[in-house]
Formats: C-alpha cells, structure tokens, sequence
C-alpha cells in the first residue's frame, strides 16, 4: 500500500497514520511517501508515475484534499486504474455511474455501507453529493436497487425528504444540519463524521432513540473505512500475484 500525503494537514495525518498503522498490523507493506505542502503539481505526479510503474506496489492512495494549487483531477487521473484503491480515478467512477459496469475498486467510505443494510428496494436519502463519499454512495445504492435521493445545499424542504428515509446517510460539510426529530423510527442512520469528537458529527445523539440503527460516537465509521481499504489493496495484490 502507498500512502501519499502532502502538507501537514491535522486531520489527513491522521487518517493516514491510521490506515498505516492497519496495514502493519495484517503485514500488508506500507511505503510512505509525505510531500511538503507546497509541491509543485508535476512533481506528485512523477510520484505517483513512479509509484504506477513499481511492482512492489498493489495500491496507491492520495489522501484528500490536496493544497490549492495542485488540481485534483490531475492528481487522481495519474493513479493506474488497477491501483486506485480508492476508486476515485475516473475510469473506476465512471464505471460505477454504469448500469451492468462494474469498477476495479470502490470507494472505502461508502463499500461497506451499501452491503451492510440491505439496501434494497429502500428509500434512501445520501446527504452531500461530494466524489468521497456523496456520489459514490449514492450510485452503490442505485447498483443495489435502493431509490436515492441526494439532498444537498440547493435542496428544497431536506426536513421533508429526510422524514422519509429508511436509510440516511450524512455526509454534509456541517455539523448537526440533520435534527433528531427528522429521523423516521427504525431508519438506518449512517453519520460520516461519527468518528469525530461530538460536536463535529453531522446527526444530533438525540437520533439515536428513534433510529434502528446509528453509527456509533466515537469511531463511527472510521474502523470499517479501514477495513476496506485493506480488503481493497489484498485484491488489488491479488490481481498480481495470483
Ligand atoms: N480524505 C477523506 N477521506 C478520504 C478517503 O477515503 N480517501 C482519500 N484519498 N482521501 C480522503
């Protein structure tokens, strides 16, 4: 596994750190490349190139977000697409937004979620459409036949959409924009941020009375995201190694 970071940003650190530290712990290598925040554009992706071309080397991830100056999409799109664990390059969401296509990886955040609940024929409201976890989410859900609906900043009336949802899954950029008394008794409630200190998650605790299921606070979904990370890099060596 290779983890690319660049800058010091607290909050990728630790995620990385995290992920690092997991791959040590089931034996899975982990090559560490941390770049200063101010690398230019041309130099990550001559890492990245040498990181595609290494055959030591069954996965690579680029934690996100990057510094200002360097653009994303250039930064993903460099990634092989039989090393993007994170299923973020491209070609591998493309796939994903394909009926009967099926991508190399999929995201972490959202893999896990999407087989968990049974998503089928549920009615499903992802919150945030961002590419980490938004969109992705979003589009497994689909793949699994669960009716979706993504409610964001533009959206009309969230209250009404949300009161709705056998599954909810909050990945919005601020804290507690879902009420306690929005959630319908017995839905699934999937809180990105749960991992994060109380006043950062995205669901009021008071949710937890009526929801059948909740992620819990602390952790939340931070050890699965892990887990599938690692599931994501054993199949990518496997594809190699055989
Ligand atoms: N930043 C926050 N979550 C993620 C993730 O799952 N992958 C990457 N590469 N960056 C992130």
């Amino acid at each position: 596994m290779n983890g690319v970071i660049v800058g010091v940003r607290k909050d990728s650190q630790t995620y990385v750190n995290m992920k690092r530290k997991a791959c040590a712990e089931v034996g899975i290598m982990s090559f560490d490349v941390d770049l200063p925040e101010d690398v230019p554009e041309a130099d990550l992706i001559t890492k990245v190139y040498q990181l595609n071309s290494d055959p030591d080397v069954h996965s690579i991830l680029v934690q996100l977000p990057l510094p200002k100056h360097i653009n994303e999409e250039n930064a993903l799109g460099a990634i092989s697409i039989d090393k993007d664990v994170d299923g973020f390059h491209p070609l591998n969401i493309g796939k994903l937004a394909m009926k009967g296509r099926e991508p190399l990886f999929l995201p972490c955040t959202p893999k896990k979620w999407h087989k968990d609940k049974g998503a089928k024929s549920s009615c499903s409201r992802s919150v945030r459409r961002s590419n980490i976890v938004g969109l992705p989410v979003s589009l497994l859900l689909l793949k699994a036949d669960a009716t979706v609906t993504t409610v964001h900043c533009h959206t009309k009336n969230p209250e009404a959409i949300i009161k709705e949802a056998d599954i909810i899954i909050a990945a919005a950029g601020q804290a507690c924009m879902i009420k306690g008394d929005w959630i319908k008794p017995g839905a699934a409630v999937i809180d990105e941020r749960s991992q994060r200190p109380e006043q950062e998650i995205r669901i009021p605790i008071e949710a937890s009375k009526v929801a059948g299921f909740i992620t819990p606070v602390p952790d939340g979904v931070g050890p699965m995201i892990v887990a599938m990370l690692l599931r994501n890099t054993l199949d990518g060596a496997k594809w190699v190694i055989g």
